[in-house]
């Protein structure tokens, strides 16, 4: 028997996504409708193990006034860190090194020093790793599965991936007008990590004439046959949409930043190299569009919404229910509840044999392949 819920916490970890707000309204209410008591924590877990940054409190109260007109917000009031994994901390040492630190401990003793019930916790695969860790040393949890990139398992979807994929979908309509009029190519760059569900959406919804995604090594000079192809119908212009994280041949991947202790790497300039390439090959003028941050912003389209107010609402249910070490998931048309061991560490990339990758392939879309 679990003892009853009083008071429980929310936290928003990893790259911010359009319906975190959303959520925690519905957690909020849902809560409170209950008789429990919500609490925010500050940027990922930096409330508590910084709470010294923050003179208005690493943790706050959440009350109806604090959730008032912000579900249709993009951003998280709480803040959030794709920094600083509480799991592997970097902790400099006198001898100027810096040691991986697990600091979930600092975490569970907050808990149980401030008597809160049980923790909702909102992110991607990081989050939700850190999330089913606190989980097994005890703590009650239940998690939210929110990304852009759509590449957590057992879940349909995630939430935020479709106003990211409806943003992105506009912008290739507005680039194709410019396109046409100029005869170039437009390189249009687009966020998602390791996984190509965005490029694959957007690209096929905006019409575009090639998408590479990781899944899919990509030869450039199919992509280049393909505009030319297009151009000897009188075609003369062509937009590839390109996920950031789309590998060439080699397997090289365009990397900013390498990976450091509790920070992933960071993806980026895969468009530059493409248009260069294409550029070359085709004697065509082309240009690059990376959309980047802009896909993260904005206000959450009417699906992402619902799908946030259904998970923070079924969160807040599991916890009721006396659940824990699950996270919510979108079993279409349902929401369920999945181990998050299951969960965690794994990564949904797009089958080669899926519908939607045949769908491009039926319009004439170029992979790269
Ligand atoms: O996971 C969400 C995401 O937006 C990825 O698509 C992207 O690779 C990454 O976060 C960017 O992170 P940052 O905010 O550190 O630039």
């Amino acid at each position: 028997m679990t003892s009853p819920i009083r008071r429980i916490a929310i936290c928003t970890g990893g790259g911010d996504a359009p319906g975190l707000n959303a959520v925690i309204r519905a957690v909020v209410i849902a809560a409170l409708n209950r008789g429990w008591e919500c609490y925010g924590i500050r940027e990922g877990y930096n409330g508590i193990l910084f709470p010294e940054r923050y003179p208005e409190g690493g943790v706050f109260r959440l009350g109806r006034e604090n959730v008032r007109g912000i579900g249709h917000l993009g951003g998280t009031i709480l803040g959030t860190t794709n920094k600083g994994n509480p799991l592997h901390f970097p902790m400099q040492m006198p001898d100027g090194t810096t040691r991986d630190v697990d600091r979930t401990g600092e975490i569970l003793e907050f808990f149980a020093r401030k008597e809160l019930d049980a923790l909702v916790s909102i992110g991607g695969d990081g989050s939700l790793t850190i999330a089913n860790a606190l989980h097994q040393k005890g703590l009650r949890v239940v998690g939210v599965p929110k990304t852009i990139d759509n590449d957590l398992d057992k879940t349909f979807t995630t939430f935020g991936f479709d106003t990211a994929v409806a943003f992105a979908t506009e912008c290739l309509d507005r680039l194709h007008s410019t396109a046409e009029s100029h005869h170039r190519i437009m390189v249009v760059e687009v966020m998602g990590r390791y996984a190509g569900w965005i490029a694959l959406h957007a690209g096929i919804a905006g019409n575009s004439h090639a998408i590479l995604i990781p899944e899919i090594r990509f030869n450039l000079d199919k992509v280049a046959a393909k505009i030319r192809a297009r151009d000897a119908e009188g075609r003369m212009h062509s937009i590839v949409t390109v996920a950031e994280g789309a590998e060439a041949a080699d397997g090289q991947r365009a990397v900013v930043e390498p990976a450091q202790i509790g920070h992933a790497e960071r993806l980026g300039g895969i468009g530059e190299r493409i248009a260069k390439a294409l550029r070359q090959r085709t004697g065509k003028d082309a240009r690059v569009v990376v959309l980047g941050h802009l896909l993260r912003g904005g206000s959450p389209t009417s699906f992402d919404r619902l799908a946030a107010l259904r998970f923070g609402t079924a969160a807040v249910r599991a916890l009721e229910e006396g659940q824990s070490g699950v996270m919510v998931a979108l079993a279409f048309p349902n929401v369920n509840y999945v181990a998050l061991e299951d969960v965690a560490g794994r990564m949904k990339g797009v089958p080669l044999d899926c519908d939607t990758l045949r769908t491009g392939r039926d319009m004439g879309i170029s992979f790269g392949d």
